[in-house]
């Protein structure tokens, strides 16, 4: 058997011609290989050594090589192991627990067996799974938006200065906590095994979502030419608590779950009550990428508590033990709040006071009933959905 490659170079084209002749030969059946490229002895020497064929030197006039094809070959990919399947909806597709040495593979690729093991620490199907990953990725990526272009920036509007630093303010409020929730999902994206592709997705889509957030609410704030509003000690050490979470299904309870749930109240009301277009648009369009991350811990957790009902015990007492962290803190700021009265009055008369006071303290009521409805859906019993409602922190995230 002869193969001439003429001028054709190993490595520009030959070996793929090479392969394709030594897998229709039989084991320890030899082929000539000839060709006239510089340097096509050397690369197919090294080539046959790598897969464990025979090289020599072929005798006669003519620069070539008598390669014997062996068995060993085939044998590179004897121990290789199919990392379950691509397609999600196959039975077979997801393992319960995929083996480190899988490491980057694409799920469903052929793995080649003595790869190094990999470190990741989040494994377990049951911790961080859910069948509705794949249609939540898909959702969050149709509905990506463009901060130039979803926004009316442009509209003219001039608020009274106190509105406006009322607003300002929010927006300094709502940017910090964003960046809470960007930072929470993308640590647990470092630590997952990327046999669960769509859970990684989801996660990465989420913080994606919280980066445009942060710029929108930000651009919001500057729009007037105002210094950014305060920060508190007691915000940052109830969004400590939240980034220092090592454990995931905690970090999503305490973030998704109860944090940004209690923000879909927060964000549908700052729309309802925005004293602009720009305001109303930014806090709009929040709310709707919210209501995925919230959505998407909700499934898996659902499907870990199922699994694994101490999982409700463990989040509960992340929740006590929160609680107490937090006791002595203030909470959420005077000035959000007041920013919020003032929002929700709309005026500075008593009645519009009053009215804007009352229209905050429900909406505290509608972030509880939020959170018990959610709450219930972990199967948590009604009292101890009342309690951990209530014991959530006043900063809100
Ligand atoms: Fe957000
Ligand atoms: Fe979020």
């Amino acid at each position: 058997m002869n193969l001439d490659l003429q001028d054709l170079s190993f490595d520009r084209g030959g070996a793929l011609l090479v392969k394709r002749v030594l897998r229709s030969t039989p084991d320890d059946q030899a082929i000539t290989i000839t060709g006239t490229a510089p340097d096509l002895l050397v690369h197919l020497r090294a080539w046959c050594r790598a897969e464990g064929h025979d090289f020599r030197l072929s005798d006669g006039d003519h620069a070539g090589a008598v390669v014997t094809k062996r068995s060993a070959a085939a044998q590179r990919w004897a121990g290789a192991e199919r990392a379950g399947r691509a397609d999600p909806l196959d039975p077979s597709a997801i393992l319960d627990h995929p083996p480190q040495r899988w490491g980057l593979a694409a799920r469903g690729a052929l793995v080649e067996s003595g790869s190094a093991e990999f470190h990741f620490t989040l494994a377990d199907k049951v911790q961080v799974w859910s069948s509705d990953a794949t249609r939540l990725y898909a959702q969050a990526a149709a509905a990506q938006w463009d901060p130039a272009t979803a926004i009316p920036w442009n509209t003219p509007f001039d608020l009274p200065d106190e509105v406006e630093d009322a607003v300002v303010q929010i927006m300094t409020y709502l940017i910090e906590n964003e960046t809470a929730a960007l930072i929470v999902p993308s640590r647990f994206i470092a630590q997952l095994h990327p046999h669960f592709r769509e859970t990684m997705q989801v996660l990465a889509i989420q913080a994606a979502d919280e980066a445009r957030h942060i710029e929108v609410f930000t651009r919001r704030a500057l729009l007037k030419g105002r210094e950014l509003g305060v920060s508190t000690a007691g915000g940052q050490a109830s969004l400590q608590t939240l980034i220092d979470e090592p454990d995931f299904a905690t970090a999503s309870f305490l973030l998704s779950v109860l944090g940004e749930g209690t923000f879909l109240s927060l964000l549908w009301f700052l729309e309802r009550f925005a004293p602009d277009p720009v305001t109303a648009a930014v806090c709009r369009l929040a709310a709707q990428d919210e209501s995925r991350h919230v959505a998407f811990g909700l499934a898996h957790l659902r499907e870990h508590v199922t699994a694994d009902p101490s999982v409700r015990g463990a989040l509960k007492n992340a929740v006590l033990r929160r609680y107490d962290t937090l006791r002595y803190t203030a909470g959420l700021n005077t000035e959000v709040f007041e920013a919020l009265v003032l929002m929700a009055a709309g005026a500075w008369s008593p009645a519009d006071l009053r009215k804007g006071h009352d229209n905050v303290a429900r909406l505290i009521e509608d972030m509880h009933a939020g959170r018990k409805k959610r709450l219930l859906r972990l199967e948590f019993t009604e009292s101890e959905a009342e309690e951990l409602s209530r014991l959530h922190t006043r900063n809100f995230m």
